[in-house]
């Protein structure tokens, strides 16, 4: 479904030189499942789901998703290809001057669908993360998980096969965060859209995810499978996982730091 080749990206920090947000990363990611991103802060898990829609271009590599390589792709193309993604972010992203359903209908107003199917998807895609009777309500009055419910209906209003979680529940208290994990579960189960979800809690990655892979200092240093308990090797996942007599939900290593 989406795989990354070798994919490198940098920026320039002034005085600095040159900071290496992705190096050589690898990345396999299978159609139809919920693939989790873990690592502490600046490891470059956002980088990395950026380059995933190619928001952030790669220095070098390929990102190929169904077998399509983007960075090869003119940038009309690769604006219809983008349709075929959606995204969730921390922040909600809403427009607080918008009422919840013109939120909703931002990308189908991009994709340039008609007037009169905009509003009736819009309106389907909110039904559908339980929020039909807040439609014509401002952002500002939601609380955070309606928020990001909002967000999601945006995300999936264009039927995408594939969404980008970047940190999506770390605004949220405990039982909120439960709550979103369990609607993005079933947008899984449900739909078959693929999930590619960037976290730095564990407990994320066991409520949500089939597969993870664990990043640091801009690689990927270890993959997981859900299965039979063995210990995680690096010192960054045995930190994410607890120690081995102790597995969150049986994390089985399946590949290590290339
Ligand atoms: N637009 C940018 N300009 C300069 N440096 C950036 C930019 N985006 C990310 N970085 C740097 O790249 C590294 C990885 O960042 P990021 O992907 O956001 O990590 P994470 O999401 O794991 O916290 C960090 O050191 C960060 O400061
Ligand atoms: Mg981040």
């Amino acid at each position: 479904m989406v795989r990354l080749e070798a994919v490198t990206k940098s920026y320039a920090h002034p005085g600095r030189g040159r900071l290496i947000a992705l190096d050589e990363v690898r990345l396999d990611i299978a159609r139809g499942s919920v693939h989790g991103i873990a690592g502490f802060s600046g490891a470059g898990k956002s980088t990395l789901l950026r380059s995933i829609n190619l928001l952030e271009r790669p220095d070098s590599g390929a990102v190929l998703v169904n077998g399509e390589d983007l960075t090869t792709l003119p940038e009309r193309l690769l604006r219809e290809r983008r349709r075929r993604v959606g995204m969730i972010f921390q922040e909600f992203n809403l427009l607080s001057n918008r009422t919840v359903v013109e939120n909703v209908e931002l990308p189908l107003r991009l994709a340039k669908t008609r007037k009169s199917q905009r509003r009736e998807r819009a309106l389907a895609a909110l039904a559908s993360v339980g929020l039909s009777e807040k439609a014509l309500g401002y952002p500002e009055r939601l609380s955070g998980g309606q928020k990001q419910r909002v967000g999601i209906a945006r995300a999936l209003v264009n039927e995408p096969d594939i969404l980008l979680c970047d940190e999506a529940t770390s605004a949220l208290d405990p039982r909120t965060t439960d709550e979103i994990l369990e609607l993005l579960r079933g947008i899984n189960e449900e739909r078959g859209i693929t999930i590619v979800v960037v976290t730095h809690e564990v407990h994320v990655i066991n409520a949500l995810c089939d597969r993870v892979s664990v990043m640091e200092k801009g690689r990927v240093v270890e993959n997981f499978a859900l299965g039979t308990p063995i210990a995680p090797q690096s010192s960054i996942s045995r930190y994410l996982f607890g120690q081995a007599d102790r597995p969150s939900r049986g994390w089985q290593v399946i590949s290590d730091a290339q």
